[in-house]
């Protein structure tokens, strides 16, 4: 027989009997009561802890039923031999240590990689609102009060449809919605039932690698580019081939020349990212021919396409294609706010089945209310009126950023007006770092990325990413100022 000690906290909420079953659970896990010890008998212990017999046999019944103790007729109650968890020999009132502390565990060849893959920093407290932090819509002017009012209308109501399990390629009323917006705004062909809304652009990313290629396919990606689209294409196992970015947009002679087995590229026509290149319609004709001629697929990420503040916008790359090679992909991150998880793309008619398994299959669905939310914000123009609104904002910051970045850093940093987006590159000297120049200014509470950072086999020229559309006059002032200080020191 061996001798417990146990604490039972009479006044706890927690009811004896459970707390009985945990301390002898612990003592089993932590190895304090080993394999096939003796436990006392129900009243010997009931008497020993001054409880009732009937807590101690509702304890012991748990633990039995959970394989814990096992229960010999006549001879007793034992610690199990073969325990039920017997890998999780921790103690269950140390809590697990987190964060960077944390043992590895083995990990599979793709989780490895997985670990390997650099991913977008979250923003951290108040970092969104921070100068210049790129890709962050204007949050301080977004309508908090009527998407408040319109998402109280919605909860209110008996819409079981959308608090229960729903589509996975989309709530159809948002899905039509966008399918009518695309067609009238950006010249994209095609039928709402082609419409796919995702968790973001990422989720489209990775669905369209994973749909249309095989581990080991190699793929086309914009150099300089977008992290998140290589991360997502190198995480569903294709290779990712930088293609050089030139003034008409990426580079087909490049990719040929490179890698002519390629049977995806990445690309973001309308507003290259990061440098800004628009993709000359030449370039656009080419890299469609490209497409049907090896039968491989164009992802066209039309992320910020919105903001364009001169000139007409170009439409999307999918309205001129006419073999059904580009899967459009587009999000509301920029419109509306990162944090909604909100996007879609656009996929030929005779891979929906195909798309909507593989959605099914990785989260099931977007979330119900938060679609139904945002097809009102659409139907009732919010939506329209919203782009208007920061598509002045947006401008007015730009300008603001630009006379500022020329008076305070002048000689520092070179920056121009740009048509379109929500940052500007500005260019640092020639064989000056940008990783140094990023570094200090993080540390004078800067967010300002190195165009480095975006290049995956060695930047062309140093330069600095610079955010304005989150930022407000006052900070864009400031934020000038902290930069050019960083810089002389
Ligand atoms: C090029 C590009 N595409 C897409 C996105 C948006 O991603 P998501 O829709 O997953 O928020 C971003 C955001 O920074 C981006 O820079």
């Amino acid at each position: 027989m061996v001798p417990l000690a146990l604490a039972l906290d009479p006044r706890s909420s927690t009811p004896l009997h459970r707390q009985l079953y945990e301390e002898i659970r612990a003592a089993v896990l932590g190895g304090r009561l080993s394999a096939g010890a003796r436990l006392p008998s129900t009243r010997a212990l009931a008497a020993d802890l001054d409880i009732s017999r009937n807590t101690v046999a509702s304890a012991f019944d748990q633990l039995l039923a959970e394989g814990y103790i096992a229960g010999r007729p006549g001879a007793g109650t034992f610690v199990a031999k073969e325990l039920p968890d017997d890998l999780l020999r921790v103690s269950p009132r140390a809590p697990a240590p987190t964060g960077a502390g944390a043992p590895a565990p083995e990990l599979s060849r793709r989780g490895r990689m997985l670990a390997a893959t650099p991913v977008a920093p979250a923003a951290r407290d108040g970092a969104s609102a921070s100068a210049f932090r790129p890709g962050i819509p204007a949050l301080d002017a977004f309508p908090r009060d009527l998407w408040a009012r319109l998402a109280a209308r919605l909860y209110r109501q008996s819409r079981f449809d959308l608090f229960s399990y729903g589509d996975p390629a989309g709530h159809p009323p948002l899905r039509r919605a966008i399918a009518e917006y695309l067609r009238a705004a950006r010249g994209v062909n095609c039928h709402w039932e082609q419409v796919i809304v995702t968790s973001g652009s990422q989720q489209a990313l990775d669905l369209a690698a994973r749909v249309l290629l095989d581990p080991g396919d190699t793929a086309w990606v914009e150099e300089p580019g977008y992290f998140g689209a290589r991360g997502a294409w190198m995480a569903a196992g294709i290779r990712c081939v930088p293609v050089p970015v030139d003034a008409e947009g990426l580079s087909l002679a490049q990719g040929e020349l490179s890698a002519p087995q390629a049977r995806m590229a990445y690309v973001s026509p309308s507003h290259q990212y990061p440098l800004g290149v628009t993709m000359s319609l030449a370039r656009r004709m080419a890299l469609l021919a490209w497409a049907r001629r090896r039968s491989a697929w164009i992802a066209e990420d039309d992320y910020d396409s919105e903001f364009r503040y001169a000139g007409r916008p170009l439409a999307a790359l999918q309205g001129l294609d006419t073999g059904g090679r580009v899967i459009y992909i587009g999000t509301f991150s920029k419109v509306l706010f990162p944090a909604l998880r909100l996007g879609y793309m656009v996929v030929p008619a005779g891979a929906m089945d195909a798309f909507a398994a593989a959605r099914a299959l990785a989260d099931r669905h977007p979330p119900g209310p938060s679609q139904a939310l945002v097809a009102e914000f659409l139907a009732e123009g919010h939506f329209a009126r919203h782009i208007r609104r920061m598509r002045t904002l947006y401008a007015e910051r730009q300008a603001a950023l630009v006379s500022a970045a020329r008076r305070e850093c002048a000689g520092l940093l070179e920056v121009s007006p740009a048509d379109a987006g929500m940052h500007l590159v500005a260019w640092l000297p020639t064989g000056s770092s940008d990783g140094e120049a990023s570094r200090r200014a993080a540390a004078a509470g800067v967010s300002a990325p190195p165009l480095s950072a975006y290049y995956h086999a060695g930047a062309a020229r140093p330069g600095l990413l610079l955010g304005y559309s989150s930022v407000n006059r006052r900070k864009i002032h400031e934020g000038a100022r902290r930069l050019a200080a960083a810089m002389i020191n």
